[in-house]
């Protein structure tokens, strides 16, 4: 990485980046958390949509849920913090698969995956980074996609999370979904989730949530709250322009030159032969 700050900003766990948000000794420590049969957890790559989906999510309950911000950020005292809450559990990660902690795994909690076309994800990342005090200072968008190709960023290679997680496509508990469905037809993406979930929503309800979960809805709503950083789905800013910026699809091609796109193709190709995507 490319700045002299990474250093104080950033260590590494079992081989992947990690803000030092993320304690080493949290870290090592999930493997014991404690996971209930009724955990919600949502999962992502950091910028494919988590807190679109954490919005629609926590809309779709009538009863007590709460947003917790992601189980691997804090320090130790967050997983007391978490088993002292006692309504339902909904919980954000960008773990890859292989580090999530195993009880959610034997106890068969739902989990939705989130994904969205890399590239794009990557440019929404750079911006992030190139805005947030909490992560390295990135000198170009160029320096910057290097970065992203090597899995030298937080949360390591977007190829290696998004592989962890395919491979468990099949598993009954783990719902997939793609950041591009949802802009093109959110009502069928939510009417996936609440049948995923086992609620009884209707179709007008369905509509109603979908209205106040649009981006514009959305960018309104957050900045009218002064919130927490660390009490939020990122708890890497309470800076909510940072989150809510563009929300398109495509916006790769603003950056990307031909040369970076035939690159990032090829890198793809490889990475992802054994992929379905
Ligand atoms: P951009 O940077 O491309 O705008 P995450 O929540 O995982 O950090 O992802 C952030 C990305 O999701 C940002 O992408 C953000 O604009 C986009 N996003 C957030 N809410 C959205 C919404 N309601 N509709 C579409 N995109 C949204």
């Amino acid at each position: 990485m490319s700045s002299s700050s990474e250093a104080e900003l950033i260590h590494m766990f079992k081989g992947i980046p990690f803000t030092i948000r993320s304690s080493p000794e949290l870290l090592k420590c999930l493997d014991a958390f404690d996971a209930r049969e009724d955990d919600v957890l949502l999962v992502s790559y950091p910028k494919s949509g988590t807190h679109w989906l954490a919005g629609i999510i926590t809309k779709l309950y009538n009863t007590q849920v709460t947003l917790t911000s992601p189980i691997e950020f804090g320090d130790i005292s967050k997983l007391e913090e978490l088993n002292k809450l006692s309504s339902k559990r909904i919980i954000p990660t960008h773990l890859d698969y292989n580090m999530l902690p195993p009880n959610f795994k034997k106890k068969k909690c739902k989990m939705i995956y989130i994904s969205r076309n890399p590239k794009d994800t990557a440019v929404s990342m750079y911006h992030y980074y190139r805005d947030n005090p909490n992560l390295p200072t990135i000198d170009t968008w160029t320096a910057f996609f290097d970065l992203f190709l090597r899995g030298d960023v937080v949360c390591g290679s977007w190829f290696d999370h998004f592989l962890s997680w395919e491979e468990h496509e099949n598993d009954k508990n783990i719902l997939f979904l793609f950041y591009e469905d949802m802009k093109k037809d959110l009502p069928k993406i939510v009417k996936e989730i609440t049948l995923f979930l086992g609620l009884n929503i209707n179709d007008s309800d369905i509509q109603d949530i979908c209205k106040k979960s649009s981006f514009s809805e959305m960018k309104n709503d957050t900045e009218k709250e002064n919130s927490d950083p660390n009490h939020t789905v990122c708890a890497l800013t309470s800076n909510r322009k940072l989150i809510f910026r563009k929300g398109a699809v495509g916006d790769w091609k603003n950056h990307f030159t031909p040369k970076q796109n035939r690159r990032f193709e090829e890198i793809f190709n490889e990475k992802m032969k054994l992929s379905k995507m």
